[in-house]
Formats: C-alpha cells, sequence, structure tokens
C-alpha cells in the first residue's frame, strides 16, 4: 500500500509511450504535433480540426464542434439539451462550465407522482412534460465569447452548412435513427426529420435539415437571442403549451450558464481536473482515484479478480455518497471538500476487505435499464497549450424524441435524471433523496464527467464518455488504464470494462471483458453478476510530456473520428 514516488511516475510515462506498447492488439492511436479533436462523429472532428488549423483555440474548436454535433449526431449532439465544459488554459487557469438544463418554473417536486403518489416513469422519461430548460446553445456561446478567439459566425458556419446540404448517412448512422422509428411516426414534427415521407432513412441517403440550418441562421445573427428569445423560443413554448409540456418563454430568457472553479484532485503525481455539481461526475471520480490510491497496482493485475474487486468497493462508497449527497450546489450543500479529500478516502480504504464483498448491509436495488449510449463526449487540445473536455447531452438516446416543429431541433428528456421520489431509480437504476430533488430552476444531478488530467501543470490527458450511470466507472477505467497500467490512450479506451453502482448491488462486465477464473473467483466473494452489456464510448487525448507529441482515440464501440494534425 504506497504511493507511486516520483522517479516511478517517470518510469511510468516512459512505459506509456514506449513501443511496446504501441504494438498490442488495438490500433496505433491517431497522431498529431499540433492539436487534435476527438469526438463521436467523424464530420464533427473534422470540423473541429479546421478551425484548429484555421489558427482557432481548443475552445473555439469545441464550440464548433458542439454545433456540428448538433447536426451529425442528432442522439446526442444538441441545441435542446445541456452539458458541461472543463477548460484548462494555457495560462494555467482551469474552468467548468455548467450549461445543464434546468427544471422549469413550473416544475414542482411532485410532478411525476401519481395520485397515490406513486412514481410515473413515463411522465418523466417521455413527451415535452420530461424536458428541461435547455442549456447548450447559451453554453457553448458563453464558452466562445469568454475563452474563444473566433466570431460565432465563423465557429457555427459549418454546422449551417452541414445541415442546409446535407451528409450521407452512414451505416450506424442510419441504424441508429432507424432504432427510434416507431418513436419518431407518433410526431409529426420528429416524423418530417427522421423519416422519408413516413419511411426509414437508408445509408448514403442526403440528410437535409433546413428547419435546423434556420435555427442555426438565427443564432449565427442574433447570438444566444436567436433561441432563447424571438421565433424559436416562440416555437417552443407554442409546442410545450400543445403537448402538455410547462417550458415557457420566460424560462427560455431565464437561462443561465454558471461558471465555476472545477473540482480538483491528485493521483500518483497527476493533477485531476473535472465537473463539479451540477454533476456528480468530478467529485465521484475524484473520490474513487483518492481511494484507490491507496493501493499499489502492477501491470499483471489488470482486471483480476482482486483489482475488479477493490475498483468495485471504491465505487460502492462513491455511488452511496453520490445518492446522498449530491445534488445542484445552488439548492443543496453539497460537502464537496470532505467527499473529495485524501483523508476521508483514508478512512473508506481501511473499511475495504480483500476478502469479500462489503455490501451485506445495503438495500436490494434495481435492474438499471441498458443505456442508450447516448450522450457524447469530445475532446480537444490546441497548438497554444489550452485543452477542453465536454460531454453534452438530451439524456435518452434522441431525448424525448420530439422535435421542436419548425425549429428542427429534437429536446431533451433531462428531468428523469431528477430524483423523482426518494429512493425510486431513474432510468439508470440512480436513486437519490433531498439533494436531488425536483424544484423550479434547479438543475438535475448528472453522471457526466468530462477530465482534464495535468503532468506538472500542463495537459496530459482528456477524456470523457456517455453512458448513464456508467460514466463514472467508464472514465475512471480509461484514466486507470493509462495512469496505472501504461496503455496507451487507444488501448485505455478499448479495453473492456466492468461496472459497479452500489446499487443495484451487481457486476456488469462487457462480452469477453473478463475470463472464467476471474468470474469464479469474484462469485466465490460473494458477487452477483448483473450480465454483460456494453459500457461507454470515451474519446480520449494523450500528449507525451517529452515531444509535444498528441496522440488521440476514439471508441470502437462508437463511430467517431479523432482527428489531427
Ligand atoms: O447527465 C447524465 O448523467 C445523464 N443524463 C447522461 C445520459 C447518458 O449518458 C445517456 N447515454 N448513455
Amino acid at each position: 500500500m504506497r504511493i507511486l514516488k516520483s522517479s516511478k511516475v517517470a518510469l511510468l510515462l516512459l512505459l506509456i509511450f514506449s513501443a511496446d506498447f504501441l504494438q498490442a492488439a488495438s490500433p496505433d492511436p491517431e497522431r498529431g504535433k499540433k492539436g487534435m479533436v476527438v469526438s463521436a462523429s467523424d464530420l464533427a472532428s473534422q470540423v473541429g480540426m479546421l478551425i484548429l488549423k484555421r489558427g482557432g483555440n481548443a475552445v473555439d474548436a469545441a464550440v464548433a464542434t458542439g454545433f456540428a454535433l448538433a447536426v451529425t449526431y442528432p442522439a446526442a449532439g444538441n441545441i435542446g439539451g445541456g452539458g458541461f465544459m472543463v477548460i484548462h488554459l494555457k495560462n494555467g487557469k482551469d474552468v467548468a462550465l455548467d450549461y445543464r438544463e434546468k427544471a422549469p418554473l413550473k416544475a414542482s417536486r411532485n410532478m411525476y407522482l401519481d395520485s397515490l403518489g406513486n412514481f410515473d416513469a413515463s411522465r418523466s422519461r417521455e413527451g415535452f412534460l420530461s424536458a428541461g430548460v435547455p442549456g447548450s446553445v447559451a453554453g457553448l456561446i458563453y464558452a466562445l465569447e469568454k475563452y474563444g478567439t473566433m466570431k460565432l459566425e465563423d465557429v457555427i458556419q459549418p454546422a449551417i452548412d452541414l445541415a442546409t446540404d446535407g451528409f450521407p448517412l452512414s451505416f450506424r448512422l442510419s441504424e441508429s435513427i432507424a432504432s427510434e422509428f416507431r418513436e419518431f411516426q407518433k410526431y409529426s414534427s420528429s416524423a418530417k426529420v427522421f423519416t422519408e415521407g413516413g419511411e426509414l432513412l437508408k445509408e448514403g441517403f442526403i440528410f437535409k435539415q433546413p428547419d435546423l440550418a434556420l435555427t442555426l441562421s438565427l443564432i449565427k445573427e442574433h447570438g444566444r437571442d436567436g433561441f432563447y428569445k424571438g421565433t424559436v423560443a416562440e416555437l417552443i413554448e407554442k409546442q410545450s403549451e400543445k403537448m402538455g409540456g410547462i417550458i415557457t418563454k420566460e424560462d427560455l430568457e431565464n437561462y443561465s450558464v454558471v461558471e465555476k472553479e472545477p473540482v480538483k484532485g491528485t493521483y500518483r503525481g497527476f493533477g485531476i481536473i473535472s465537473m463539479p455539481p451540477s454533476s456528480s461526475g468530478g467529485i465521484a471520480l475524484i473520490e474513487a482515484l483518492n481511494i484507490l490510491e491507496n493501493f499499489s497496482f502492477d501491470k499483471s493485475d489488470w482486471n483480476s479478480s482482486l483489482y475488479i474487486h477493490r475498483l468495485v468497493e471504491a465505487l460502492r462508497y462513491v455511488y452511496a455518497d453520490r445518492s446522498k449527497y449530491l445534488g445542484d450546489e445552488a439548492f443543496y450543500h453539497v460537502p464537496k471538500e470532505w467527499l473529495t479529500s485524501k483523508e476521508y478516502a483514508r478512512i473508506i480504504f481501511m473499511k475495504i476487505s480483500d476478502k469479500a464483498a462489503l455490501s451485506k448491509d445495503i438495500l436490494p436495488g434495481v435492474n438499471p435499464a441498458e443505456e442508450s449510449l447516448q450522450t457524447t463526449h469530445y475532446s480537444v487540445v490546441d497548438q497554444y497549450g489550452n485543452a477542453v473536455s465536454t460531454t453534452t447531452t438530451l439524456n435518452s438516446s434522441y431525448g424525448c424524441k420530439i422535435v421542436v416543429d419548425g425549429a428542427g431541433f429534437l429536446l431533451n428528456n433531462e428531468m428523469d435524471d431528477f430524483s423523482a421520489k426518494p429512493g425510486e431509480p431513474n432510468q439508470y437504476g440512480l436513486t437519490g433523496n433531498e439533494a436531488n430533488a425536483i424544484q423550479p430552476g434547479k438543475r438535475m444531478l448528472s453522471c457526466m464527467t468530462p477530465t482534464i488530467i495535468l503532468k506538472d501543470g500542463k495537459p496530459f490527458m482528456v477524456t470523457g464518455s456517455p453512458g448513464g450511470s456508467t460514466i463514472i466507472t467508464v472514465v475512471l477505467q480509461t484514466i486507470l488504464n493509462v495512469l496505472d497500467f501504461g496503455m496507451n490512450i487507444q488501448q485505455a479506451i478499448d479495453a473492456p470494462r466492468i461496472h459497479h453502482q452500489w446499487l443495484p448491488d451487481e457486476l456488469y462486465f462487457e462480452k469477453f471483458g473478463i475470463s472464467k477464473d476471474t468470474y469464479d473467483n469474484l462469485k466465490n466473494m460473494g458477487y452477483v453478476f448483473g450480465g454483460t452489456r456494453t459500457l461507454g464510448r470515451a474519446e480520449g487525448i494523450l500528449i507525451n510530456p517529452k515531444d509535444g507529441t498528441i496522440y488521440g482515440a476514439t471508441d470502437p464501440r462508437g463511430y467517431g473520428k479523432a482527428a489531427g494534425f
């Protein structure tokens, strides 16, 4: 049980970038000398890279990528949802932007309970009532105006062009749109965009989105007012009224971005910068890393039963704390310092036994549905030393599935991330209490974990992932794979993952992710298995501190792209 000394860190760096580690089963990561954009969409990554090549900084590129994703990755890229951006600036300043959706002013604590007080999940997940007030447009514009160097018209134009001229649907995107065909058919505004006269959109179809192009043009012309006031705001309010929603023009006009200090920690000498509430991601990640730092892992430990057990033990505490203490800080006091302290982690570490699973006295959990993997993360670094880590979502795949008629974009169903009733699980099986209860104007608690890791104060790794409740474990394992096991960024992202979230008390793993021996060992320790599932879609960047080479990797579970130059 010892912490690695700096000489060990140097050795680790050598291993991460040594040729040995570039020769395993994974393809080589994308390489760049000046900049890198990694996103879930080939076209959006190329847009970001174009901006970097024109001399834009990482924020310019991230904003351009964000708007492009709203066109080319409609399941999660969005202007009708919300997100988080963690920025490390070349001058050493770290910033966290919270543009998470907010509960509308007419929202109330028990709005998803029926007359008997039972939680009605269909209303928090489907239809207009499930939508929070969108934050993405405000967030992207805030980031650009404060930390970018280019004009909005320049960074948004590629998205407008993609929406106007269209682009051929890839097989994976056509398959993704087809998976929601029945839902889109329910709403004429959605069928107009995501079917061709009621027929499935096929691979190769040139996907044009004229209404979305118009909305983006209004944003280009009027900035945030192009979305939060005028035509678009009126269209949202009108449709909301018609379809049983509660979002009003007042909600839209009042929407505000919050700029915060990121949560910060260290792990074996590396600096960790991540997202504070209203995401639980950063606190959970740092709490887990602090606990795990008390162990020392050898390369041969990777995905052994003992390693998985220690990981899970840490995660049980992390997710239990999440359910009790985490919520929107503007409404609830979150004991951030304590949860991310080494002292607290040490107390937890002392309780962890290597012999058996410790959660005998926890409440029985529920089985979370397979998450739709439809949040999206993008990572950017530029030639100047800036780095941006952004995760954004509509919550479910294609959000509430309703396109705002005439405005061409989907609205989120983020309200389900609130704890609608104490102890009642949301669609990811996550429970919560007072801290995350619904209140007008409050932001629902997220798991999104956009993270930047620093080595000697400079960007070393940028990563994040979708995956609902699994986001935290996916990001954690990607980081451990690099920092403890010396994998390169592609290997770290490709490697099979496990997931445990305290409740339900079940261990999930990816297909072929653990050996029969490991499975049997864990079973003998008392583990219950929830089955196999795909876990996350991480998008990552790693920078070699010695020569500045930038390595980018997209997750093979998705169909994105690392674009470097
Ligand atoms: O904010 C959150 O934590 C969730 N709304 C994220 C949803 C998600 O990752 C969906 N994709 N799997």
